[in-house]
């Protein structure tokens, strides 16, 4: 492969994934946009074997068997030894975590496996792929007993290519999918959130042409709204082909040829109404091969900072945000779902949101969907979160692989405008060198859109009456928005202690204040000063929103957070039960004291 200007820019992604993660060819070519592809869906019931001690994968000498339980193996006859059997096993749903489907398995971490038997009949010359939207957090999978292939990273899709190895009838797949923690991971050993494990997104077939359009980026050149730009990337033996690229409602298209790798530039004059929260406008764009045509819905905004200011469309904008885990609402347990994401997204909207946090990992791909159709902005986050291992090279290319693959799933949603390296993560040489590579290269990956991180702050010296707090993060001169945490009146004092804590930055950047609030249980009142009453969290934002008011850089908050989520931190009975109470809705949908404030706040910023 020819290594010309272009090609560094096509392949960087791919180039980084191949560099970070021995994976194999298949699972690096996840294919963009499944939903628009011919694809028959193998979600439902699977059934599952819960193996705590991985004995379906390793023999007793602890080394990987070749009769594992990926053979789905029968009896031959009654003399024969198999100690497994799938097909009597117990079902899990997928997409689902297994945590809140099965009672004995509200705790468990360690391996399950799945199979799921199908028939399928390719089409002659087509080439099929099974597509998994996520996997939490490592996956081995197997077709008909041969391994396809390995993924680690619970929030990013993969896929491996199946063709010729499907039979017309009478297939399985079988996972081996284990989220047990590691030090060296990515998310690490301590997160303030359930370690769903499982099959937590969509399972489909997906069958394209021999050669297909495997990928695209199309999006509004930086700073130039007139101008579409982007490229698209063949795959297959027919790599040099015209491809057409067009707009057809604004009667504007580009045609391309394509090179010996499948791969062109593209960039063309369109007049277009540009994407806002205002009027999340999308246009049907067809990207047409010889020999494929791919659907994509796109809405076409710029964004980018000035000084202080950040800019949509070229006009200063406050992004009233609130920070979301992927909780699902009313059942608890990992979201998936459009409705899922439309129940979070309206709450967001009635709170008077134009933006949303999506903490701390990509969430699935209906919720930007979601977003980009209701029209708001989204700061999307890679899971460096807290203490990794920094000077882990693997570490590095994990979270590397799962920042291309967050970034080649995404980067065609108007929706988004900030991507987040990390969240609150040790001030260090090693933390901030690694944090910088990971920036780097997404501006690589994607020059259009801004970078961030959720960062911590520091108090310069403290008194009774004074709190001067300095955001000065190392990290914070490679980013183009600060993002800071802060706890005043939870963690850090009481709540008037905002009334006297002033902010200053070593950066002439915008500041978007990415967390702040207080747990408390829907329903308990009380005085405000007792701890975890909704008059408690009340009073907090109340301080809050005057502290933030008065914040010269800030353009931008997302308190912590909007729907109570469940975190392995938080046992305290009768209050938490193993849910963490920041939200300002209950997983019910009921509105705290507090939720209230917030929508007065964004109230305010909506009319000055
Ligand atoms: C942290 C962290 C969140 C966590 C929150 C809390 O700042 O980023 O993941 O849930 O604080 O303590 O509630």
């Amino acid at each position: 492969m020819k290594f010309g200007a272009e090609m560094m820019k096509l392949c960087l992604p791919l180039v980084a994934l191949a560099l970070c993660i021995p994976l194999s060819a298949e699972a690096a070519a996840a294919i963009v946009n499944p939903a628009a592809r011919h694809s028959v869906s193998l979600d439902g019931k699977w059934r599952t074997i819960v193996d705590p001690y991985e004995n379906g994968y390793y023999d007793y000498r602890l080394q990987p068997s070749k009769d594992g339980y990926f053979r789905n193996a029968k009896p031959k006859d009654p003399s024969e030894l198999i100690e497994y059997d799938f097909d009597s096993s117990p079902t899990l749903d997928v997409p689902g975590d297994w945590n809140s489907q099965r009672e004995n398995l509200f705790f468990y971490e360690g391996t399950v496996w799945y199979k799921r038997s199908f028939d399928y009949a390719v089409r002659p010359g087509a080439r099929l792929f099974v597509y998994f939207g996520a996997a939490n957090y490592e996956a081995i999978v197997y077709l008909n007993g041969e391994k396809l292939g390995a993924h680690t990273g619970g929030f990013t899709p993969f896929a491996f290519e199946v063709t010729g190895k499907v039979k017309p009838k009478d297939n399985f797949v079988v996972v081996k999918v284990d989220n047990k923690r590691h030090r060296d991971a990515v998310p690490t050993v301590n997160t303030d959130w359930w370690n769903y494990g499982g099959l937590t997104r969509g399972v489909s077939l997906i069958e394209v042409p021999e050669t297909y359009v495997q990928d695209y980026f199309v999006q509004l050149q930086k700073g130039s709204p007139g101008t579409v730009a982007g490229w698209v990337k063949l795959n297959g033996p027919r790599a040099t082909q015209r491809v057409t690229v067009s707009i057809p409602e604004a009667g504007a298209s580009v045609t391309v040829s394509t090179d010996a790798n499948g791969y062109a530039a593209l960039s063309f004059p369109a007049k277009l109404t540009l994407w806002s929260p205002e009027n999340p406008k999308l246009y049907d764009v067809a990207i047409a091969a010889e020999t494929d045509t791919v659907h994509e819905s796109i809405g076409f905004r710029t964004i980018e900072t000035r000084g202080a200011d950040i800019l949509l469309n070229g006009k200063p904008i406050f992004l009233r945000g609130v920070s979301v885990h992927e909780e699902a609402p009313f059942r608890a347990g990992r979201a998936f779902s459009v409705e899922d994401a439309r129940t979070l997204l309206g709450w967001a909207k009635e709170m008077g949101c134009n933006f949303v946090r999506l903490a701390h990992y990509p969430h699935n791909e209906n919720m930007l969907r979601e977003a980009d159709r209701m029209g708001l902005l989204v700061w999307s986050e890679s899971p460096v979160y807290w203490t990794i291992d920094w000077e882990n090279k693997d570490t590095f290319a994990n979270a590397s692989n799962q920042v291309a693959e967050s970034v080649a799933r995404d980067k065609n949603r108007a929706s988004i405008i900030l991507w987040s390296v990390a969240n609150e993560t040790p001030v260090s040489e090693p933390r901030t060198a690694f944090l910088v590579k990971l920036v780097e290269q997404i501006r690589a990956a994607d020059p259009t859109r801004l970078l961030t991180a959720a960062m911590e702050h520091h108090s310069e010296g403290a008194t009774a009456t004074a709190n001067p707090v300095v955001i000065n993060d190392p990290l914070g001169a490679a980013l183009d928005v600060l993002g800071c945490n802060e706890y005043i009146g939870w963690y850090d004092g009481m709540p008037e202690k905002a009334d006297h804590t002033t902010w200053s930055s070593n950066y002439q950047k915008p500041l978007i204040m990415s967390e702040f609030g207080a747990d408390a249980l829907y329903g308990l009142h009380g005085a405000s000063t007792a701890k975890f009453t909704e008059e408690y969290q009340e009073d907090v934002f109340r301080h809050q929103v005057r502290m933030l008011a008065h914040i010269p850089a800030l353009r931008g908050t997302t308190p912590w957070v909007l729907m109570d989520f469940r975190s392995p931190r938080r046992s305290l009975p009768g209050i938490q039960d193993w849910f963490n109470r920041k939200g300002l809705v209950s997983v019910r949908g009921e509105k705290k004291k507090a939720f209230f404030v917030m929508q007065e706040f964004y109230r305010s910023k909506q009319t000055n």
